[in-house]
């Protein structure tokens, strides 16, 4: 009996040491930090993008070039995004900060991806459409099934008869024709989600195990993500992964956000995001 209980203890304490060093987090002092922009897209979806006639960059993209690999250079946005200010591309209210950047860290063990996204949300919002929320912070992972997935990040997914597009059906979510998404996203009410994209938006129901944690420290806020290596997006330690930021600032809702181009987070592997193994 008495050494039944022993084991039990020993055991307790084995578990509990397990169970802290899954939730560890990891050390943020000794992981390199990369700014990524951020920018306010208008009513530029996948189908404007694509369209010759509008956008330059349509043939490249067909030959296959990213966003990034035309809109990024040096490390800089080359994006008119006084344009995405505009009336020609944003039909209701822009917000006055068309773009920004956030540090994003990352970190991974055998089991998780850990992203850990630092920045100062913007006050001057055009849409204040999300009363319970003045930020929101999603991070998407496309899979392999996802056509031009690698190319084009979240875009994939944006469409121009998706709610909050001028004139869409306000039920209708964003969504990828073919393949999947990982959806992870804070909230600064408190809540977090682990949810995908297929043909229809989940917020719940993921197969990522997200979850994210997520502080105001002066004007700073800083927001960790942990996602299981497994999930939608199969995450493999030495490749590259791509994924896309967006933020909701000052409680914008729906299209309102600012974005980032297709980015890559290199698991032990060159990206523009390098995760450090822990
Ligand atoms: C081959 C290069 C190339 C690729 C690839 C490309 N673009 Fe562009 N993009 C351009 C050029 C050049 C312009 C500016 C002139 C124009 O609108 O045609 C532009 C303009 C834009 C604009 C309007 C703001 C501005 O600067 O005029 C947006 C938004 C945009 N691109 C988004 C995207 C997204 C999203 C992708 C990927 C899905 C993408 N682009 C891929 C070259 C490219």
């Amino acid at each position: 009996m008495k050494k039944n209980l022993v084991s039990l203890a020993v055991l307790g304490a084995l578990m509990a040491g397990g169970a802290t060093a899954a939730l560890a987090a990891p050390d943020w002092s000794k992981v390199p930090k990369k700014d990524v922009h951020v920018f306010h897209p208008g009513v530029a979806p996948i189908e404007w993008v694509q369209g010759k006639g509008e956008h330059s960059g349509a043939s490249g993209l067909k030959k296959g070039e990213s966003c990034a690999g035309c809109h990024i250079e040096d490390g800089k946005l080359s994006l008119d995004v006084k344009r995405l200010q505009s009336k020609e591309l944003e039909p209701k209210t822009a917000p006055k900060v068309g773009t920004y950047t956030v540090g994003v860290q990352a970190a991974y063990d055998a089991s998780n991806l850990y992203v850990r996204l630092s920045f100062k949300a913007p006050a001057g919002g055009g849409d204040k459409s999300d009363k319970e929320n003045e930020v929101k912070a999603s991070l998407m992972f496309p899979n392999d099934k996802v056509a031009m997935g690698e190319q084009v990040g979240c875009w994939a997914t944006c469409h121009q008869d998706a709610r909050t597009m001028p004139g869409a059906d306000d039920k209708k979510t964003k969504y990828v024709k073919g393949g999947a998404y990982d959806l992870l996203q804070w909230r600064s009410s408190g809540k977090s989600f682990d949810g995908s994209v297929t043909d229809k938006r989940a917020m719940e129901g993921g197969k990522a195990a997200a979850k994210a944690e997520g502080a105001k420290a002066g004007d700073t806020y800083t927001v960790t993500f942990t996602r299981s290596l497994a999930g939608n997006a199969t995450l493999v330690a030495g490749k590259p992964v791509t994924f896309g930021i967006a933020i909701h600032a000052d409680h914008a809702g729906g299209r309102f956000h600012h974005v980032s181009f297709n980015q890559t987070i290199g698991l032990g592997a060159d990206g523009d995001v390098k995760a450090v193994k822990q």
